[in-house]
């Protein structure tokens, strides 16, 4: 029988505090038949690796390990809308030097673990809504301030066509 796999990314994963403070801001937004993203699945997807077996789920553990980068802060501050996926994000007007970095530095170990290339580059973004057909253009909300000192492994599982995100382990940034 062939391995199992599960399908991971790399992620930020808010706590309490800012998970509130991104559901608060996405709750700005209204529409017709939107689907939200519920607030307890609200992340920053770093790398995305797919639907991946033990051995190379192992590969990234050990990469993530090893990694040593600072802690940052992230401000986001923004609403934005792409049309073709019609999805509704909100993110960060400048994206540090360091979640670029961070970023970067995830993908390659993708790449080192045997995973294809994304297509998309980074844009940083927490996407709040599915579904969304743009009538007005996306409202102000208070920044939110998310300080940024962890990145975690995250499960996407497929429960009652919708998914859940569960982080499987999470890493400091205490580097440099
Ligand atoms: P999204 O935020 O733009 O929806 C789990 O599915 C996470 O991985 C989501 O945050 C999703 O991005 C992202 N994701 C899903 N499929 C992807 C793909 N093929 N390439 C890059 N990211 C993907």
């Amino acid at each position: 029988m062939p391995d199992p796999t599960r399908r991971l990314f790399f992620a930020l994963w808010p706590d309490d505090t800012v998970r509130a403070a991104l559901d608060a801001a996405g709750r700005t937004v209204t529409g017709k038949r939107i689907k939200r993203v519920a607030a307890d699945n609200l992340h920053l997807t770093l790398a995305f690796a797919g639907p991946v077996a033990a051995d190379v789920a192992a590969c990234l553990e050990r990469a993530a390990a090893a990694v040593r980068l600072p802690p940052f802060e992230l401000r986001i501050d923004h609403a934005g809308y792409w049309a073709r996926p019609r999805i509704l994000w909100i993110g960060p007007t400048h994206t540090p030097p360091a979640l670029w970095d961070l970023a970067g530095t995830l993908r390659a170990i993708l790449a080192d673990c045997g995973i294809a290339p994304e297509a998309r580059g980074f844009q940083a973004h927490v996407t709040i809504a599915r579904r969304f057909v743009q009538a007005a253009p996306a409202p102000a909300f208070p920044a939110v301030c998310w300080p940024v000192s962890r990145f975690c492994l995250v499960q996407s599982v497929s429960a009652d066509h919708a998914s859940v995100y569960r982080p499987l382990r999470g890493w400091p940034l205490e580097g440099e």
